[in-house]
């Protein structure tokens, strides 16, 4: 629905776009191709993570020694023939990231040129900048031979990065541009700050399970759900700290925050779309638990084990997307700085306290 308003921002508006009026009388465009390409990019970065744990679940680090070369060709001239085994999975990792890491700096220039959302186009910048960190992390580890710091890092970036990927994709889509608080109540940011807070434990429990990993105490207490022959391990050195919290204490914690979210984010005030997050949080944290178990019984099988890195990334931005569509009604992740529920002449428009602000400077 265009407007006189919009003539200021018309230059960004590529064809086929849709536009939605916000408060201020802004106009953001949607695009289809834009979300699909978002959308694209970050389940790609999500498959990327699975190559990753692939890579780490079946030892394959250091099977291509040297880097940015490969076996001293240029990388992208490597021939395919000589992709086996361990090769397979660290070659095959490192030009998928290219890939990646293509489409990011495509879609920072699109965002560049087509959004008038400031505060996304910088977001967009970030999300270069750490594509370019996260490969370059992955190239030192492999010069250092795999240190627990820098691996470690190279896992958690990884996660942030596919966060990045995400938010710009849910910052695309049309739920989030054209957005109505339906309800005529905000109650939402309570439920802001609480998955906020899941999602950081969550965070903390992949860097947790990445130090063990790296540092090889996967296996340190080799038992489930008994730790050796009693329910706490009869002694303690690095490896079974991090290997206790992993696998006990802090799914102890992320289940019981998850419930809270979960029955909070089913109040009836609450948005469809974090509702809808939600349900996929019901769903996702057993099977994650579960898998998380399997990795145990079944001794670090490759796949299992790869599996669980990546639905433990998909746990971690399940929380988040709760946490952005409950600020997103709230206005927090907008940009908005109203933070009071919208007049009732506000939501008979159509135009809620949930605005974009679409300044183009
Ligand atoms: C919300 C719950 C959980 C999340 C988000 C999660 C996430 C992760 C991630 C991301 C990794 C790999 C880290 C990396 O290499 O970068 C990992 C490793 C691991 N996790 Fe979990 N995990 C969860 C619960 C559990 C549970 C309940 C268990 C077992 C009872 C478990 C057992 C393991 C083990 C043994 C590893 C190490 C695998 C290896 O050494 O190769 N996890 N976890």
């Amino acid at each position: 629905m265009a407007t006189t308003d919009f003539h200021s921002h018309s230059h960004l508006q590529a064809p086929g776009q849709e536009l939605s009026q916000t408060q201020g009388q802004t106009l953001i465009p949607y695009s289809g191709f834009r979300f699909g390409f978002n959308l694209g990019l970050a389940l790609l970065t999500w498959f990327l993570l699975f190559i990753g744990a692939m890579v780490t679940s079946t030892n394959s680090g250091l099977s291509v020694p040297d880097w940015p070369t490969t076996f001293g060709h240029n990388m992208f001239l490597y021939p395919l023939s000589k992709m086996t085994g361990g090769i397979f999975y660290e070659h095959g990792h490192r030009l998928f990231a290219s890939l990646i890491g293509f489409l990011v700096t495509v879609n920072a220039v699109f965002v560049l040129r087509f959004d008038s959302r400031k505060w996304l186009r910088r977001v967009g910048y970030l999300t270069f900048f750490v594509v370019v960190a996260q490969g370059i992390l992955g190239g030192i580890t492999v010069r250092l031979k795999l240190p627990v710091e820098v691996s470690s890092s190279h896992a958690a970036l990884a996660e942030l990065f596919f966060g990045l990927t995400a938010f710009m994709a849910a910052a695309c889509s049309r739920a989030w541009i054209h957005h109505e608080n339906k309800s005529g109540f905000n109650f939402s940011s309570k439920l802001f700050r609480m998955a906020s807070i899941l999602s950081a434990i969550v965070f903390t429990q992949i860097v947790v399970g990445a130090i063990m990993r790296h540092s090889f105490a996967g296996l340190a207490i080799p038992t489930f759900p008994k730790a050796f022959n009693g329910w706490i391990p009869p002694f303690w050195n690095f490896g079974l700290v991090f290997n206790f919290t992993h696998t006990r204490v802090l799914p102890l914690l992320i289940t019981a925050f998850a419930v809270t979210v979960i029955m909070h984010s089913f109040k009836q005030n609450q948005t469809d779309m974090a509702r809808r997050w939600a349900w996929v949080l019901c769903f996702l944290l057993p099977i994650q638990i579960m898998l998380g178990v399997s990795v145990i019984w079944l001794f670090k099988a490759p796949v299992p084990t790869s599996f669980h890195l990546f639905f433990g990334a998909a746990t971690f931005i399940t929380c988040l997307q709760i946490a952005w569509w409950a600020g997103r009604e709230d206005g927090v992740v907008s940009g908005s700085t109203s933070r009071h529920p919208p007049k009732q002449s506000e939501v008979a428009l159509g135009l809620s306290s949930t605005v974009i602000k679409g300044s183009t400077t």
